[in-house]
């Protein structure tokens, strides 16, 4: 038969009694069924506890000298037949294994007798033996058979004997297993316990593990966003390292360049020095220039003031009005050439300045012309305010077209100045530079026929470019305007216009 968790049998099993074999066969039964499998039977046969019970066993079925059942080599070959946990057994455990043969005896093993049909035979055999020596008067041999006989019974009647001897101690080999199996039951619950915290063990082991993994997942990433940082910084440090070297380059050429230059340094500082020298001269003829320029504008001043008493303060002659060399020129014409009528373009200081000096002469009379309203009604006043509005005439004439060909700067009005004919000193201090080009050229050009004879053109400003390309040009169309000789460096042109007839060089001498 089979059934589970019961390892087959190998070999002959043979146990001496019926209650041997069924104490046996529960056991072992029940025993497999607990723990199940080869591995258990490994346990039972190596378990300390467990080995003298069982060898116990085996060493009472060997006793009857009937081939016992050795539970011990049993279970030990069960290791290499069991399969899983399911195992088979051949007989029925329960009834002692009836289906196996019991040859336990030589008698059995030869002729198949057994050892009651023995005794029977023997017993039968002795009887007939001893009728028959009987029957022939062999009293002796009857008398020996007969003793033999007794022997037998003797012999018999101790086995019987030892026999029960065996049973009581097959009681107790059944109270030991019972001890076995509860220490078994024991060794299963605790091998039990023990697995069952083996595995509790093995899930926190598990659960450790896959936490450690989870971690490391998470280090793994946080590394790998560190490290693609670390990279992108070590980009950016690369492309600022190259951006210095290229700057240190430059900065490198740039010493080099430096060092090239030092070379010839003490040159260059000689030339320097010479350029400096020579701005320095040409600084000290500048204010030589200055302080002799400004020595004679205050001795003209100075004359000025000995020549003229004004009646009130006179307006400045600084800015944009006729410097104090200019008036004082201008002054000198006057009472040289003691003019009938003086015509000035450009009104301001000089207008009264040349009013007194009229007024000192005592005949004469001076118009002067005016773009602009309010600098014209700014003379008027200074003229009232001296008291000469008998002497002078402000007049305003808007700048217009100067309708002379090739010429774009507009000039004043000339309808207003058409009725002054015969003038004898024209004084050019306007229209002002900021009105155009060439911006006084026509004054000479459109008053030419206004002129008297022997007229002294003065013209302010003449050292500009702008003015000395006006005589230039006056010079070339008014060959009869002739350059009167003045101090270098004076700002005011004298020109006289020779009577015809009388054409002069081109420069006369100073008025
Ligand atoms: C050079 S200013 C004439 C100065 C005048 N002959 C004198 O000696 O006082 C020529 C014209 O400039 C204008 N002007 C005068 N003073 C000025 C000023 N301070 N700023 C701008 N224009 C001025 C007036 O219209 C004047 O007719």
């Amino acid at each position: 038969m089979s059934f589970p968790c019961s390892p087959r049998r190998r070999g002959p099993l043979r146990l001496t009694t019926r209650r041997q074999r069924r104490a046996s066969a529960g056991y072992y039964r029940s025993t497999m069924c607990r723990l199940g499998g080869a591995g258990v039977a490994h346990e039972l046969a190596g378990h300390p506890a467990a080995a003298p019970a069982v060898t116990g066993i085996a060493r009472a079925g060997r006793t009857e000298g009937r081939g016992a059942y050795d539970p011990v080599v049993h279970l030990s070959s069960s290791v290499h037949d069991c399969r899983g946990s399911h195992c088979s057994i051949r007989g029925d455990p329960g009834l002692g294994f009836p289906d196996e043969p019991r040859l336990s005896n030589p008698l059995e093993v030869m002729v198949g007798l057994t050892r009651e049909r023995a005794i029977a035979g023997a017993a039968c055999v002795t009887a007939v033996v001893v009728a028959v020596a009987a029957f022939l008067g062999w009293w002796h041999v009857a008398l020996t058979v007969m003793a033999f006989a007794q022997a037998a019974v003797i012999v018999a009647l101790l086995d019987v004997r030892r026999r029960m001897a065996r049973s009581h101690d097959v009681r107790k080999i059944a109270g030991s297993f019972k001890s076995v199996e509860r220490r078994l039951d024991n060794l299963g619950a605790r091998m039990l316990a023990a697995a069952e915290t083996s595995r509790v063990e093995v899930a926190d082991k598990l659960a450790e593990i896959a936490r450690t993994v989870e971690e490391r997942k998470v280090v793994e990433t946080t590394l790998r966003a560190n490290l693609e940082n670390v990279a992108a910084k070590a980009e950016d440090n690369r492309a600022k390292v190259e951006a210095w070297a290229a700057e240190l380059e430059v900065w490198r050429h740039g010493l080099d360049v430096v060092r090239s230059g030092v070379g010839d340094l003490g040159k260059r500082v000689d030339v320097a020095l010479t350029e400096a020298e020579k701005d320095r001269e040409q600084q000290d003829k500048r204010q030589d220039l200055a302080a002799a320029r400004y020595i004679r504008q205050s001795e003209a001043l100075i004359q000025l003031y000995e020549w003229v008493r004004p009646r009130c303060a006179m307006p400045s002659l600084g800015g944009w009005a006729l410097d104090p060399t200019g008036v004082l020129t201008l002054l000198e014409i006057v009472r040289r050439r003691q003019p009938g009528l003086v015509v000035e373009l450009g009104s301001g200081t000089s207008t009264i300045w040349l009013g007194y000096a009229l007024e000192q002469l005592g005949s004469g009379r001076l118009v002067t012309i005016d773009h602009d309203e309010r600098f014209a009604e700014q003379t008027r006043t200074h003229v009232r305010t001296h008291g000469l509005e008998e002497l002078v005439e402000v007049r305003v004439a808007p700048l217009v077209d100067a309708d002379l060909p090739g010429h774009a700067t507009r000039w004043y009005d000339h309808t207003v100045m058409a009725d002054l004919t015969d003038i004898d000193l024209l004084v050019i201090d306007g229209p002002p530079r900021s009105t155009g080009s060439m911006a006084r050229y026509p004054a000479a050009v459109r008053l030419r026929d206004q002129l008297g004879d022997g007229a002294v053109v003065a013209l302010d400003d003449a050292t500009r470019p702008d003015e000395r390309e006006v005589v230039q040009r006056w010079r070339e169309e008014i060959p009869e305007l002739v350059v009167s000789a003045v101090p270098p460096g004076d700002a005011l042109k004298v020109l006289t216009l020779q009577p015809s007839g009388d054409r002069p060089s081109g420069v006369e001498q100073s008025p």
